[in-house]
């Protein structure tokens, strides 16, 4: 598929999921290139007079919900969402979600798990039958990071330090590092999952499961709506 190609099946699925919101929602505003299409097209619709709030997941999304005219406001004044839209890295028939190659996986999954709704919009190559091809995010605090990615290591993922743009490494906008770990085919994401919240140092990581109620899968020229059972 070509960028072109891909790029329509993400504006296709931001743009159904639009059919989500009603006027006077509390929207929870992902983060990463799907969702920056969403708050573009968000923003058409208040200024033609819709009535939404939004809680951005991450800095850079705070910045383009700014600039698309999104009124805004933070968990401390709106403790329930109604709705958030969001992008993914995988997804898997399960509605288990991989999450944070943008790295804002921590504020995305605050949110998610705030929200009576979670709608996930992701183009075609984002399904997958395992979770797993792409590597996980972990985020550690940066006190631990290497002593973390030795013991992630022992459970059979190759962690990466994740470097920024200036070098290494990349600060989330909750000041952690990011350990991406390859493990190769995910069996068993909650189990993993359950692994890795024991593990002290580790802030949060990229699984998200049973937080999707909702996905929406860009498909060359159309949309294929999924719910959860
Ligand atoms: C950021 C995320 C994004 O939702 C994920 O990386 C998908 O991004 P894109 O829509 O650019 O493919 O989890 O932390």
């Amino acid at each position: 598929m070509t960028m072109t190609e891909i790029n329509e099946e993400k504006r296709l699925a931001a743009e159904r999921s639009l059919d989500y919101v009603r006027d006077g929602m509390c929207l929870g505003l992902g983060s990463g290139s799907t969702a920056a299409i969403m708050l573009e097209l968000l923003g058409q619709r208040v200024r033609s007079g819709l009535r939404v709030r939004g809680v951005p997941t991450s800095e850079t999304s705070r910045q383009l919900a700014e600039l698309a005219g999104i009124p805004m406001v933070s968990l401390d004044e709106v403790f329930r969402l109604d709705l958030t839209i969001d992008g993914a890295d995988e997804v898997d028939p399960q509605f288990n979600l991989l999450k944070g190659g943008g790295g804002a996986l921590l504020r995305e999954k605050i949110v998610a798990s705030l929200s009576r709704r979670v709608v996930i919009i992701v183009d075609s190559q984002k399904q997958v039958p395992h979770l797993g091809a792409f590597p996980l995010p972990v985020e550690v605090v940066p006190f631990a990071w290497q002593p973390l990615a030795q013991r992630l290591g022992d459970l059979g993922a190759t962690p990466i330090l994740r470097p920024s743009r200036e070098g290494p490494p990349f600060v989330t906008d909750e000041r952690n590092y990011i350990l991406d770990c390859a493990f190769g085919r995910i069996d068993d994401p909650a189990a993993l999952a359950a692994r890795l919240d024991a593990m002290p140092g580790v802030v949060d990581h990229g699984l998200f499961v049973g937080l999707a109620d909702t996905v929406i899968v860009g498909r060359g020229q159309t949309t294929q709506v999924m719910e959860r059972k």
